[in-house]
C-alpha cells in the first residue's frame, strides 16, 4: 500500500516536471521581460521617491515587489534553450547565460542581486532616506553587473545607419 502511493506521487511529481520542461520558449522570454520590467518600474518608483518627495510607504511597497520577486529567485527565468527567440520583442538574453560553465558567475550575480534587494527591503523599513539611498545605489550595480555579462547591449542589436555619402 505504503509503495503504491509512492509511485502515484512520483508520478504526479513526473508529470508536473514534464509540463514544465514543455513550457513554450516565447512563454518563458516574456516572463522574464516583464518580470525584468516589474522590477524596473519598481526601481523607477523608488528613484522618483529619492529624487523628490520621500514617501515610506511607497518606497517600502516598492521594495517589497522587488524583494520577492529576487526570493521566488532568478534563475528560474533563465530557462535552457532560450537564449533565442521572441517574448514581447527579441530576446536579449546572451546564449552565455545558459552555458553550464558559466553557472557559477551566473550564480554570483543572481545571488548578489537577491542579497542586496533583502538589505534593500529592510532598510526602507527600518533606515532613514540617507541609508536607503545609500543601498538603493549598491542594489543599482547589481543590475549593470548581470547585464554587462548576461544581456546583449540594446544599442548593439540596432544596426549602425549607412554612412553618409
Ligand atoms: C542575473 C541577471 C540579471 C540581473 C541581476 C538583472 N537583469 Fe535585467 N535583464 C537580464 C536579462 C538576461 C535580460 C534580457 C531578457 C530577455 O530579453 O530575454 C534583462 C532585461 C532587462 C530589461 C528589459 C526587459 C524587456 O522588456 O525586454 C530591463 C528593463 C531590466 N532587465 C532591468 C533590470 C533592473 C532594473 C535590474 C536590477 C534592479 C536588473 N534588470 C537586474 C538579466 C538581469
Amino acid at each position: 500500500m505504503k509503495i503504491k502511493h509512492l509511485v502515484i506521487g512520483c508520478s504526479v511529481l513526473l508529470s508536473a516536471h514534464s509540463a514544465m520542461a514543455q513550457q513554450k520558449p516565447e512563454d518563458v522570454i516574456r516572463n522574464r521581460q516583464a518580470t525584468f520590467n516589474v522590477i524596473a518600474a519598481n526601481v523607477g518608483r523608488i528613484k522618483a521617491n529619492l529624487d523628490g518627495d520621500y514617501k515610506k510607504d511607497q518606497v517600502v511597497k516598492a521594495a517589497a515587489v522587488i524583494q520577492a520577486i529576487a526570493n521566488a529567485g532568478l534563475n528560474s527565468l533563465f530557462v535552457a534553450g532560450t537564449d533565442k527567440g521572441v517574448g514581447y520583442h527579441e530576446s536579449q538574453a546572451k546564449a552565455e547565460l545558459f552555458d553550464p560553465a558559466n553557472s557559477k558567475k551566473v550564480d554570483e550575480v543572481v545571488d548578489n542581486f537577491n542579497e542586496q534587494a533583502n538589505q534593500l527591503a529592510l532598510l526602507t523599513t527600518i533606515g532613514d532616506k540617507a541609508a536607503v539611498q545609500a543601498q538603493f545605489g549598491k542594489f543599482r550595480a547589481t543590475c549593470k553587473a548581470c547585464h554587462d555579462s548576461f544581456r546583449v547591449d540594446s544599442t548593439a542589436a540596432t544596426p549602425a545607419p549607412a554612412p553618409a555619402k
